[in-house]
């Protein structure tokens, strides 16, 4: 049975992937709702994006780490997200590792887009560790997230060819435009029940 999914957006960057996802809900290829758009960082253009679309929006005060939140930064985010309506929680580029706060909050229901075939090549700029490991192929994978970095279990991979001429830009930005669709078909299936989530 197909339900209109209630989204909560985590980004830190750019936020091509939540314009894919966007894309797809307003062509109605995607039943969803931006519940929220939330960013750990206040100048981010994925937020600047969403206040142009009118979708609501909230950046998380400084943090004094780089890559996670303090506790209680994450546990008001993970308010801010529940008090939202969001059901299913979307990874797309934030560049904290999540916590306890937020895999409580949102048990199963938290999932992640990487730029590489995971297991390989876990952590940043994968698609520049691929380069240099000269692999023929890498790609892109849509993963739930547990406490692991980049380890959870896989839901969903595309693969690109890695070309001779590929310098580091050139191969993201043919894995952005894989993650562009495979992203949004994962949604897609778990709106239709083709993938369950947990009650
Ligand atoms: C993507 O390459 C994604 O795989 C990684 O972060 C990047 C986010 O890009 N997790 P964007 O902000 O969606 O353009």
């Amino acid at each position: 049975m197909t339900r209109t999914l209630q989204l909560g957006i985590l980004g830190s960057g750019r936020g091509s992937n939540f314009q894919a996802i966007h894309r797809a809900i307003l062509s109605a290829h995607l039943p969803a709702r931006i519940a929220l758009v939330a960013s750990d960082l206040a100048q981010a253009p994925i937020l600047d994006y969403a206040r142009s679309h009118q979708l609501p929006t909230y950046a998380c005060p400084p943090s004094r780490f780089k890559t996670k939140l303090e506790p209680e930064l994450e546990q008001t985010l993970a308010a801010q997200l529940q008090q939202s309506g969001a059901e299913l929680i979307v990874l797309a580029g934030f560049m904290r590792v999540i916590k306890e706060p937020l895999l409580r909050a949102f048990p199963g229901r938290i999932l992640n887009i990487h730029p590489s075939l995971l297991p390989s090549f876990k952590g940043l700029a994968a698609w520049k560790q691929a380069l240099d490991a000269r692999v023929d192929i890498t790609g892109c994978t849509v993963h739930w997230v547990d406490d692991s970095l980049d380890g959870g279990p896989i839901i969903r991979q595309a693969q690109v060819p890695v070309l001779p001429q590929d310098s580091p830009e050139s191969l993201h930005q043919r894995i952005q435009e894989q993650e562009h669709l495979l992203l949004p078909s994962v949604l897609h299936d778990i709106a239709t029940g083709k993938i369950p989530l947990p009650e």
